[in-house]
Formats: C-alpha cells, structure tokens, sequence
C-alpha cells in the first residue's frame, strides 16, 4: 500500500510511477533483510531519495517547478539568481573565477547565474556542476543550453569533488536533501530510529535501537530532554568537511530553510523537523510513496558552522534569505522594471515577496558563508549578519 488512510486526501500515484515505487520498495526491503531486519532511517533515506534509477531524485519524473512536488527559489523567480549573481561577481572581483555548483535541480540557477553574471562583466572560467542524479544532470544539460547557450560551453560536469578547488562553491537546497539519523531519548536512553518490514500490510515500519558511536556522541552533546526525537546530520556535517577539504582559497555559499542548534533543538520542537513533499502537498510520513515524494529536513546551520570551522574555515556570514538578497541589492533590480508597467512588474513584484516575506521564505531560509582566505565582510552580509548566534 502506497498511500495510508491518514493521507487517503493525497492524489494516488499513475501506475507506472508505482510500479518504480515498488520496485525500489523490493530493493530496500532486500538490504533491511541483509541487515539482519534493521537498516538506519539514513540508509532509508539514501535509498528512498538517491537509488539509482529508482530514487527520488534519479527516477526521472518531474520533481522542482510548479508541476511537481515544489518550488526552489531560483525556480521561482529571476530575482533570486540576478542577487546571487551579484555576491559572486563580488567574490569573482577577488579571483576566485572559477564557480562548482552542488546539486543543480533542474539547472535554473546555473541557467540564471551564468547570463547574469556576464551581463555584470564578472563571467566566471569555468562553471562545474556535481549532481548525484543522472536523470537531473540531463535536464541541468538542457536547461542550460536553451536559457544561456552563450555560456553553455563553461559548463562541466563532475563525477567526483576535484582533489583542489579554488573558487566559489554554492548549494541551494542541498543541505536539506542530505540524508539525516534520527534519535529519540526514553527513560534516560539515546535510541537510533531505523526502519524494518512493516505488518498488515505496510511495508516499512520503525524500530529503535540503542545509538552508539558518533551519533551517541553528537546526541549527548546535544542534551536533550527526555522524551524527544530529532534529526541529526551526520552526512551534512561530512558533506560540508569534503568541501573544507578541497578547498584550497574560496567562499562556499549555502542556502537552505533551518535554524542554529538553539532554536533547532528547542524543548518544544520535540519531533523535529521532517518533512515530506508530494503534488505540493507537505506531510510527514516518510514511509509511504516510497521514492515518489520528496524527504526532506531543517539544517542545523551551527552543525555547518561547526563542521566547517573544525576543518578549517572560517565563517564569513550567516543571514536570513531576506537580509541576503537586500544586501545584494533586490529592490534595486525590481527597480529596473517599472511599476507602471503591471504586466512586468506585477509578477516580478509577487515573486519578490514571496522571497523576502517573514511569512514565506525570508525569514525561514538563511545563507551561510564559510571560507578560505576571504575577508569579510561579503557584500549580502554587510548589514544584519547573524553569525553570533550560531
Ligand atoms: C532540493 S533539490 C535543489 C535543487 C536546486 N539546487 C534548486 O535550488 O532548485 C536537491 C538537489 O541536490 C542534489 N543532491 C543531493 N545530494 C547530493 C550530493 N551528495 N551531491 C550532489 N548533489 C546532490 C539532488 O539530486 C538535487 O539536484
């Protein structure tokens, strides 16, 4: 059963798509038995998200826009991209003149970004994309060559992080997307939340088990109250250590919806933060429409932080999204378009709202810097940087 009475409201899914669900299902149910009847809700995530020509992202249907499941920033408006663009034309003044984006989506902000940043005078050498899914880096390809054909040969595209990286590095939405463990304290005990078989009829169910090892530790360190589940991001925290790693001079820019530890592991956030993202309908039962929809959680930007400055980096800056993207000037390229203009500007105007709005993404979504051999200040944190509260 793909779809539980609790979400009977959900569309149902076409038959071929759940045919794929099925199949994947098959596959994690073979490593569950493998594991002895137990596998980490990472590894389910990994797979749910990431198996090859089955996961989420690489099973080819159509995931980012206002058709799929939901809308990035740079999906939703030119805005976002013509900002950004201006905080790397910045960094690219300072010689760092070669760009590597994680995780590109459907390619909409490459697609943006490159046009925009040659219209700036400050086009990058060369633009790199690292993407997980073959599927994705197809439509990226695409994208590309239709939006900015005259900056399509910059583009590359890379199997695995290069051993040196100078440059600007930058992730929208990726940190999100990286899978999560999950602990819960009981009576006093750090338990890890896996996955095993379901019964009547479901096919996965959760099952605790004792935490141990680095997720114990990080869970101690986070000291919690007892009787309280959340996500902790092991994967993001090696993620943003592979980064550190390769780079040799540069600034790594990350965008994402999160808070600092403080707020992230609040007494009252007590079942953290999980999400799940289906036909724009949002729950938080990540073990049905296996591999059809979207899982998804808040990033703990002080675990980033902590990440990153254990390996070397320093922070440059942390704002909310609505701070970032004044600092770089949105309500100067909004001003480019004239009001009286409602056909233009109407859309543009909306678009920049639900940007910068408390209520949509301003507030919500944040923008960290980390960096090699970069003096800040950075232009989108020259006012209201929040780095103190990491
Ligand atoms: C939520 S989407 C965001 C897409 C895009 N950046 C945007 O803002 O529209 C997450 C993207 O990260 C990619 N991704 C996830 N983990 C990755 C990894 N370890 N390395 C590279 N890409 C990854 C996914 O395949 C997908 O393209």
């Amino acid at each position: 059963m793909n779809i539980p009475p609790h979400l009977a409201h959900l569309p149902p899914p076409p038959p071929e798509a759940q045919a794929i669900s099925d199949r994947l299902t098959g596959l994690i149910a073979g490593e569950i038995a493998a594991g002895g009847g137990w596998i980490s809700f990472s590894r389910f995530m990994e797979l749910a998200l990431y198996a090859p020509g089955l996961g989420y992202y690489s099973a080819g249907s159509r995931k980012l826009g206002r058709d799929g499941d939901f809308v990035t920033a740079p999906e939703l408006s030119p805005l976002f991209s013509r900002c950004l663009a201006r905080q790397l034309g910045e960094l690219i003044g300072h010689g760092l003149t070669d760009i590597l984006e994680i995780g590109a989506g459907s390619g909409a902000l490459a697609a943006g970004l490159l046009p925009g940043l040659a219209a700036l005078g400050c086009a990058p050498d060369n633009y790199f994309i690292l993407e997980v899914s073959a599927d994705l880096r197809e439509r990226q390809q695409a994208r590309i060559a239709k939006h900015a054909p005259q900056q399509a040969g910059k583009v590359r595209w890379l199997d695995v992080l290069p051993a040196n990286f100078n440059g600007i590095i930058i992730g929208n939405e990726v940190l999100d997307a990286i899978p999560v463990h999950i602990v819960r304290t009981h009576d006093g005990a750090i338990e890890e939340i896996g996955i095993t078989r379901g019964e009547s009829g479901e096919a996965f169910a959760r099952a605790c088990r004792k935490a141990d090892g680095a997720l114990l530790a990080a869970a101690r360190d986070l000291q919690l109250p007892d009787d309280y589940e959340t996500e902790i991001h092991l994967a993001a925290r090696a993620f943003v250590r592979s980064f550190a790693r390769i780079l040799k001079r540069g600034a790594i820019l990350f965008i994402d919806y999160g808070f600092p530890a403080h707020e992230y592991y609040h007494p009252q956030r007590n079942r953290g933060t999980l999400m799940c993202h289906y036909r724009h309908h949002a729950h938080a039962d990540p073990l049905c429409l296996v591999g059809l929809q979207d899982i998804t959680t808040h990033v703990d930007f002080s675990a980033v932080a902590g990440a990153g400055a254990a390996a070397g980096l320093d922070v440059l800056g942390y704002a909310t999204q609505a701070q970032f993207l004044i600092n770089c000037g949105i309500t100067d390229i909004l001003g480019e378009v004239s009001a009286e203009n409602v056909r233009d500007y109407a859309p543009l105007a909306s678009q920049a709202q639900m940007l910068l709005s408390p209520a949509e993404m301003g507030e919500l979504f944040k923008v960290i810097a980390l960096g090699k051999g970069i003096t800040p200040p950075l232009l989108g944190f020259r006012s209201g940087d929040k780095s103190h509260t990491l």
